[in-house]
């Protein structure tokens, strides 16, 4: 049996968003380099909103715009975590069924880019559209974040088990072409109370951008700043979640970490 609309986002949602710690992120940032709080956030490839929704929560002043061109992840967003919202704060966020690429301009002091949602640009000229549109969309003193990952086991062809309380969830990575960096992911999963794998559940066709593309492109539209980040390490060696501004970092297997342009 097929999952439903809604357990495919739940499974998702719960397997790879934290909204929480990706805005603690953006507010220590923020407030490094402006001494203020960030009020305004544009979650660009927003899915459900998860992150727009998380917002509007930590402030009474605070508002928020989702864009996202699929109306299915939009519905299940506003039927769950926008309904589950009160008035008030339903009322400062925007849901727009739209492509990133389009002529919408926003006043916004973020703009978010997550989950690598931008590798679905795989030329460097439609990625540094999309870059400069968020460029000229932003005021001065707005920044723009953006997660990526890498390491040798981003375009190793197999397939990385993470188990969950109720699920478990795979990345499999199936295909990559070395003299492109076009790669082919999918996401599967498996819930522990039918143990039905469920394969292919979302598919993901993009190009595996490197940190050094991405600050090249950022400054080349504008960004007067680009900062790269990388996550702290425990006793174990594993990452403690904690992101610190640096350009220079030790080679491991697999990473995730931020970018941030800001508009200066
Ligand atoms: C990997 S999901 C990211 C969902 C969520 N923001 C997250 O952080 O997990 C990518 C989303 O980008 C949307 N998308 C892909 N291309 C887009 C475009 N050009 N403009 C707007 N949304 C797009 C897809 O519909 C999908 O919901």
């Amino acid at each position: 049996m097929e999952l439903t609309v809604t357990e495919k986002h739940e499974l998702y949602e719960r397997s790879v968003q934290n909204p929480g710690s990706d805005i603690d992120f953006i507010y220590q940032v923020f407030n490094k380099l402006f001494n203020r709080n960030p009020k305004s956030l544009r979650e660009d490839f927003g899915g459900t909103g998860y992150m727009a929704c998380e917002w509007v929560k930590q402030n009474h002043e605070n508002t928020s715009y989702v864009i996202d061109l699929d109306c299915e992840p939009i519905e299940f967003g506003k039927k769950t975590h926008h309904a589950a919202l009160n008035i008030e704060q339903q009322s400062r966020v925007k849901y727009l069924e739209s492509n990133v690429l389009a002529p919408l301009s926003f006043d916004v002091d973020v703009t978010v880019a997550f989950n690598f949602s931008y590798f679905i640009f795989k030329k460097r000229s439609e990625l540094k559209e999309y870059f400069q549109k968020v460029y000229n969309d932003l005021p001065q003193g707005g920044i723009f974040c953006l997660d990526l990952f890498g390491g040798e086991d981003a375009y190793e062809l197999s397939e990385e088990e993470t188990e969950h309380d109720e699920h478990s969830y795979f990345w499999d990575c199936d295909k990559f072409n070395p003299l492109t960096n076009e790669c082919l992911y999918h996401i599967h999963f498996k819930k522990h109370s039918d143990g039905i794998k469920h394969e292919k559940v979302f598919t993901y066709d993009w190009r595996l951008w490197s940190n050094i593309e991405l600050r090249e492109i950022l400054e080349e539209v504008g960004f007067g700043s680009v900062l790269s980040f990388w996550e702290g390490t425990d006793e174990d060696g594993d990452g403690d979640g904690n992101f610190y501004e640096t350009i220079s970092a030790e080679n491991c297997e697999s990473w995730v970490t931020y970018l941030v342009g800001v508009k200066k």
